[in-house]
């Protein structure tokens, strides 16, 4: 199955696509953590990351189509997988149906911008493996230490308050009208999860799939 995860920063994709990768063994693939593994190994792909990640914008198309053009050829996804952050413009969903990729659901997650706004100062980060938390809502075993592959447990430099402020701009201009381009496919599944937990809403993504 191929899915795309769409939603505000921090609606809860990374949090849902690990899950679902988990339930339905395919791999997902995050282009927001792939260009941060470019940025810490310092590439250049990377260093073009760095201004935007740093303001909240997106990079530009082409590389991040290529990016992804790269990474679903790869053996572990020809069972499917789930696209977390991409696309995130009409010309990288275009791309996708370009070179043929069937997707078969899109998954909205839809929350208010103030809540989004609350959430993202808890969320810590594994430096090591990207796998998401949050101090309140979904704590690691042990404070500062990833559960997964122990790693430590790191603030986003983007999730300082301006720097959403200006990512949800970013989304809601450039990224909202997705939702319009997989509904004219019957492709969308729209989901309200603002104050649900993390179960509740894996439980509304599982019978979205299933439908
Ligand atoms: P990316 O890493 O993709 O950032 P994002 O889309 O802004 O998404 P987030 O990772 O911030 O949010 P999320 O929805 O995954 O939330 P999470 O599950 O962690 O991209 C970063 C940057 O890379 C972009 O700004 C851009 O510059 C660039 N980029 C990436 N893709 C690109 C593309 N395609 N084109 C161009 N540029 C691109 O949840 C957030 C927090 O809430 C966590 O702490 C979590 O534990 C908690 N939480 C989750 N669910 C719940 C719940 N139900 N209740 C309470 N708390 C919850």
């Amino acid at each position: 199955m191929k899915i795309i995860l769409l939603g505000a920063p921090g609606a809860g994709k990374g949090t849902q696509a690990e899950l679902l990768s988990e339930h339905l063994s395919i791999p997902t693939i995050s282009t927001g953590n792939i260009i941060r593994e470019e940025l810490k190994s310092g590439t250049e792909i990377g260093l073009i990351a760095k201004e935007y990640i740093a303001n909240g914008g997106l990079l530009p198309d082409e590389i991040v189509i290529k990016i992804i053009e790269e990474r679903i050829s790869k053996e572990d996804c020809k069972n499917g997988f789930i696209l977390d952050g991409f696309p995130r413009t009409i010309p990288q969903a275009e791309a996708l149906d370009k070179i043929g990729i069937i997707i078969d659901k899109v998954i909205d997650l839809e929350i208010k911008d103030e809540t989004i706004i609350k959430r993202m100062s808890g969320r810590r980060v594994c430096e090591k493996c990207g796998a998401s938390y949050h101090l309140k809502n979904n704590k690691p075993k042990e404070d500062g230490v990833c559960d997964k592959c122990k790693g430590t447990l790191v603030q986003r430099e983007d999730d300082h308050p301006d720097t959403v402020k200006n990512r949800l701009k970013v989304y809601h201009e450039q990224t909202e009208p997705l939702k319009d381009y997989y509904k004219a496919q019957g492709k969308l599944n729209i989901l309200e999860v603002d104050g649900r937990s993390i179960e509740d809403t894996q439980q509304m993504a599982l019978s979205a799939l299933e439908a």
